[in-house]
């Protein structure tokens, strides 16, 4: 055994790869049907690599299980133009938390009314944005919203939106305590247990500002327990049943496996959970779903080069590539796992257990904290982290005044750069003086 070696030995799960993954007949990995190599010869690394038939595969799924329109794709997770277009293209409509994104939405050939506006502190301005644009929906969240609502009709900007409420089901979900939103102790919503809900309904009703069409929960992400999600939709319907609106949404959530060990519902079988739930309890209402990582993590994955290995002995060995916590700081937030592997033997056992690290000058910027790798493992080598397309580049920064990855989508043999390089003049491009 060489230093670093562990057992058990294990290659990667391909379940983990997005769906249209394949070995060429060099031995390395394809995606869409394009070798990740000349991928990472064309456009460099670090990389983002999009699986475009996985996208679509996933949000279709997920359209046929809550019906056309009902399916509402969180954009929060990974945007850009393309990602926007295809999505409701393939029937999703947009959920978008900010002004921002709702700009790129709109940017993207989306109408406004095909997009809900979310976000626990909406500015004014972001409110006059959606509102003027036709927004389809407002996710109202608080009292101090209402009043900002007022103020625009007040101000004859219009038309009246329709709103649903965030409602705080009290529904503690199982996942990382900075992503569980559902519980009484959290910022979003009002609060079903302490009256806040009935009584924002109340003010809904008399206000000539809002159009109250329905209620929203969402009780977390990264969830992998169906019984929470069940736990919530109870909650909420019978909450809902006495008030008779048209429209219910039961929020995203659904998780993903990022490793070997993990196992997650099918968005099937998430929509067969809700929808037996919301039946069962009579709901009459339309259900929707607001899925972000359920329908991009697992189309993509990140491709890096390898730069340093530093072995240091009896403590351990330190893996660089050329990235780092500004493409992917979820193992430093939430301490996720991840998996890695090497595009030129993608199945190759992986003995070799390292700390995978970026280039950032802080010791916290770890991909992975426990790697396990090819025992041959080189500098030079392309190394890629599957399960990557949610809240990677969405969350990615210019720390360090890095560059952030492009983007491209492959599909049928063909790479389509969608978002580009940043370039050391966009690093400036804000910078006045
Ligand atoms: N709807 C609402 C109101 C949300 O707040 C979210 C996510 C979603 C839908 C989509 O949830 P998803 O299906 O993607 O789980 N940065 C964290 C995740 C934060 C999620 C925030 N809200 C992470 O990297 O795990």
């Amino acid at each position: 055994m060489i230093a670093g070696t562990v057992a058990p030995v294990t290659a990667l799960p391909s379940r983990l790869l997005p769906d249209t993954a394949a070995i060429g007949d060099d031995g390395w990995l394809t995606v869409g049907g394009c070798s990740v190599r000349d991928l990472a010869a064309e456009f460099g690394t670090p990389l983002f690599v999009y699986d475009e038939a996985h996208l679509r595969a996933r949000c279709r799924e997920a359209v046929a299980a809550f019906g056309h329109g009902r399916a509402v794709y969180a954009t929060k997770a990974f945007l850009c133009r393309a990602m926007a277009r295809l999505a409701y293209d393939e029937g999703m409509r947009l959920d978008v938390a900010t002004g921002g994104e709702l700009h790129i939405a709109v940017a993207a050939g989306v109408p406004a009314s095909a997009c809900v506006l979310h976000g626990n502190n909406k500015s004014v301005a972001e409110l006059r944005q959606a509102i003027t644009a036709g927004i389809g929906q407002i996710v109202v969240d608080s009292f101090d919203e209402m009043d900002r609502l007022d103020a625009l009709h007040a101000d004859g900007i219009g038309p009246t939106p329709d709103v649903l409420l965030r409602i705080t089901p009290g529904v503690h979900a199982h996942t990382h305590e900075f992503i569980a939103t559902g519980q009484d102790d959290s910022k979003f919503g009002f609060n079903l247990g302490n009256g806040d809900a009935m009584r924002a309904v109340e003010r809904a009703r008399a206000s000539a500002s809002i159009r109250l069409v329905g209620l929203h929960c969402h009780i977390g992400s990264n969830v992998f327990a169906a019984s929470s999600f069940g736990k919530a939709a109870e909650v909420m319907a019978t909450f809902a049943a006495p008030l008779d609106l048209p429209e219910l949404v039961l929020g995203g959530g659904l998780g993903v496996s990022y490793v070997e060990s993990e196992e997650a519902p099918t968005i099937a079988q998430w929509g067969n959970v809700l929808l037996d739930a919301c039946a069962a309890l009579g709901v009459q209402a339309n259900v929707s779903v607001e899925p972000g990582r359920s329908i991009v993590a697992a189309a993509a994955m990140t491709v890096y080069e390898v730069g340093t290995i530093k072995p240091i002995p009896g403590v351990r060995t330190y893996v660089s590539v050329d990235g780092g916590m500004s493409d992917n700081p979820r193992p430093v937030l939430y301490g996720s796992g991840y998996e890695a592997f090497l595009p030129r033997a993608p199945f190759a056992e992986r003995p070799f257990a390292a700390r995978l690290v970026g280039k950032h000058c802080e010791s916290g910027d770890v991909l992975m904290f426990e790697a396990r790798l090819p025992a041959d493992v080189r500098v030079g080598d392309l190394l890629a982290m599957p399960v990557t397309g949610a809240y990677g580049r969405s969350m990615g920064s210019n720390y360090n005044a890095i560059t952030r990855p492009p983007v491209v989508f492959v599909s049928d043999g063909d790479a389509r750069l969608v978002v580009r390089r940043e370039t050391f003049d966009d690093l400036l491009a804000t910078d006045v003086d």
